[in-house]
Formats: C-alpha cells, sequence, structure tokens
C-alpha cells in the first residue's frame, strides 16, 4: 500500500513556532499548476498503484480555491489507481470552515478532515499568531460534525501562555466536542522560526519543562478516561478511525510527494522537493528535477524502523525486525534495553520494545540509546 501526500504551500497569516514550508503570497494558480504538472511528470518513476491513502497539507489547503483542489484530486485519480476506500484527508483552519467549503469538499472526494485548533484559549491563540478563535474552532468542529464521520483535531501543549487552567479547558472541549481523532503535540522549538528568536531575546515567557511534564501526565490521564486510543505517542482516536495516513509512515510504507517542500520515500531511496515556491515552479517549466535524493544504507533502514515504530502501541517488534532485516537488537543492545527496562521507561516484553508513559516523555533520549 502506499500513500500520496500534496503539499499545499500557503498560509493566509505565519504563526510564530511553524517550521513547515508556506508563502502568505495570494497568487496560488501558479503552483496548483507545477503541482499538476508533477503529477502528470512523474520524474521519481514512482509505481502509481495501490495508493490507499491520499493527504492535501500544508500549509493550508482549505484556504484554496476548491476548483483548484478538484483539479489536483481528478489529476491524481488520472494519473493512480486508488484502492476502494481510500483514506482522502485536507487540513483545515477554523477559520476556512463554512458549509460551502465542506459541501465542495465532500464532492470532491475528501472523507476526512485535520483541522488545526491548536488551543480553544484565545490568548493563547494570539501568542501563537494563530488567525482564528476559540468561537471559530467550535463552530468548525460541530460544521464538519454534521458531513463527517471521519475527522480530527490538531491541538498543542507547552505553548507560551498555557497552563495547567488552559490544558483542563482544552480537554473539556475535547470532551464535549467528542471528536473521533485528535492528535496532541508539544510545542517544538525550531531554530528556524520566529518563536525561537523571540525566546533568544527574551521576548516570550515559555511555560516550564515541569509543567509540560505535567501537561503531558493529564493529558495521558484524561484522554485514557475518555475512553481514546493512545495509539500513537501524539495521536488518539475512537476504536478503528486511526489515522491510516500516518500509520503507512509509522509502518514504513511507500510515499509519494507532490508540491514543494514534499517528502517521498519508496523504501530504498527517500527524497525531499525543493522547499521553495519560485525554484519549484522555474524547475518544472524548465523539466528539471524538483527533488534530491539519497538511498538508505542498512544501518539506516534499521534506524527509521526503530525510529517509527517505537512511536506506536506495538512498539519495535524484535522479531519482525530480525526478519525483515537480520538484526537482532535485544543482543546488540542487551547493556541499553535492561537499563530502560530497569528505569521503567520501557515496558518489560520479551519480543517489543514498548514505551511506557514515562518513556513517552524521553523519546529522543531511548532512540538515541537503542538505534545503531
Ligand atoms: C503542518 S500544520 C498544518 C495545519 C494547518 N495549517 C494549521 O496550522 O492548523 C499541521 C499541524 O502540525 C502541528 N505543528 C505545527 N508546528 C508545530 C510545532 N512547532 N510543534 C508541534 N506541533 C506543530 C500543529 O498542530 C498543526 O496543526
Ligand atoms: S501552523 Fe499551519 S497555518 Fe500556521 S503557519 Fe504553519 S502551516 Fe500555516
Amino acid at each position: 500500500m502506499s500513500g500520496i501526500y500534496i503539499h499545499i504551500p500557503f498560509c493566509k497569516k505565519a504563526c510564530i513556532y511553524c517550521d513547515f514550508h508556506f508563502s502568505t503570497l495570494k497568487n496560488h494558480t501558479e503552483i496548483i499548476n507545477s503541482i499538476l504538472a508533477e503529477i502528470d511528470l512523474n520524474q521519481k518513476e514512482f509505481k502509481k498503484n495501490n495508493i490507499s491513502t491520499i493527504y492535501f497539507g500544508g500549509g493550508t489547503p482549505s484556504i484554496i480555491d476548491s476548483r483548484l483542489i478538484n483539479k489536483v484530486m481528478q489529476s491524481i485519480l488520472k494519473n493512480h489507481s486508488i484502492k476502494e476506500e481510500c483514506e482522502i484527508t485536507i487540513e483545515a483552519n477554523p477559520d476556512d470552515i463554512t458549509d460551502k467549503n465542506i459541501k465542495s469538499w465532500k464532492k470532491i472526494g475528501f472523507n476526512r478532515i485535520s483541522l488545526g485548533v491548536q488551543t480553544f484559549n484565545d490568548i493563547c491563540l494570539k501568542k501563537l499568531n494563530r488567525i482564528h478563535c476559540r468561537e471559530d474552532a467550535i463552530s468548525a468542529v460541530k460544521k464538519i460534525k454534521k458531513e463527517f464521520k471521519n475527522y480530527s483535531i490538531d491541538i498543542m501543549f507547552g505553548t507560551p501562555g498555557s497552563t495547567i487552567e488552559t490544558l483542563r479547558e482544552d480537554l473539556t472541549h475535547i470532551k464535549k466536542l467528542n471528536p473521533p481523532h485528535i492528535s496532541i503535540y508539544s510545542l517544538d522549538i525550531e531554530n528556524t522560526t520566529p518563536l525561537y528568536k523571540m525566546i533568544e531575546n527574551n521576548k516570550i515567557k515559555m511555560p516550564t519543562s515541569s509543567l509540560v511534564s505535567e501537561q503531558f501526565d493529564i493529558i495521558s490521564m484524561e484522554m485514557e478516561r475518555m475512553g481514546y486510543i493512545n495509539y500513537e505517542i501524539s495521536s488518539f482516536c475512537r476504536e478503528g478511525l486511526q489515522s491510516r495516513h500516518n500509520s503507512n509512515y509509522w509502518c514504513n510504507e511507500k510515499y509519494i510527494g507532490y508540491g514543494p517542500g514534499a517528502h517521498s520515500y519508496d523504501k530504498k531511496y527517500r527524497y525531499w522537493n525543493v522547499r521553495d515556491n519560485e525554484k519549484y515552479i522555474y524547475k518544472i517549466n524548465n523539466l528539471l528535477p524538483v527533488f534530491d535524493k539519497e538511498e538508505l544504507t542498512e544501518v539506516q533502514k534499521v534506524n527509521e524502523y526503530i525510529l517509527t515504530k517505537i512511536r506506536t502501541m506495538e512498539g519495535v517488534n524484535i522479531s519482525d525486525l530480525e526478519k525483515i532485516m537480520g538484526i537482532n537488537l535485544i543482543k546488540i543492545k542487551k547493556r541499553e534495553i535492561q537499563l530502560l527496562k530497569d528505569k521503567l521507561m520501557i515496558e518489560d516484553s520479551e519480543n517489543c520494545i514498548v514505551l511506557t508513559k514515562e518513556g513517552k516523555k524521553i523519546i529522543d533520549h531511548i532512540v538515541e540509546k537503542i538505534t545503531i
């Protein structure tokens, strides 16, 4: 099974924490035409069959005229063979959720919406420079609910101004709205972002690491209490409604990415498209490759497997790793694994390395210890 990812590199406004590729310019047509050309050109020579998930992400796909989105979808359908029951997601911001847009997206073929709420607290939203407010988010979820059985909301914690109270407020809204899927991310501070500079220059106050850790504990406890399945470190869902697109990534499946900044993977090579709208258009117009690629070494493949599987509820399966890649991790990392078990950071299992609740907080450290 393979996934398709379309990167739509536009937003109305720049959020201070965001490191994704986007521009706030308003002329969207030229890029969409180049994406259409990239799909037709198939420069990476991917096999285009067996597609089980399609994901329009960004940036903010919901700001694009739905006629342009439809053109991209038609080109995907024309150029690929799509499996029945394919999961087809569009990422949206709350201020773009109108009945008209929802109906158009449904007609185009989307069967899942991923809504970027981040928090329901207006003060925190403002600090992040988000374009929407709490009321927009609540009204958006209510509208989506009427038309889509499958949708997700994104929440972040550890953001400037967030406290135990603001988090509890967010969890209360989640409980009331009862979405079938939620991604809850701890805010990453990337050094390319305005937020990073603001922190360096003491222009913004961040929550302490102990507050963030407490927020993490509350999220785990409350989401479990609400009956959600925590199937991946940041992902919670109702039975059978996990994100198939993201699960494909975590299960090391192939994916084809189109659009500036999009990544692709075919189990042998990793590809990344140029992360610049002008250069992307230029390369497409001049029939130049829009991507760079690297062939993964055996060690990189093993580490990729560990890195992705450790995030999931099933964890790293030792016999699978041996079967697929010929590596006996228990032998190679005997001391490290025992130490992590003793410290209760991973579960005491013979065949799987699964993170405990405490382990999830130090996932980067654990990955460092068990990769080869
Ligand atoms: C690529 S963004 C696009 C979605 C949409 N434009 C939005 O902002 O809602 C997808 C999600 O990544 C998460 N995200 C973005 N930057 C992040 C960061 N620095 N740390 C943690 N999560 C982040 C947010 O929750 C966001 O909803
Ligand atoms: S978080 Fe979303 S809306 Fe904000 S800048 Fe990033 S992609 Fe755009």
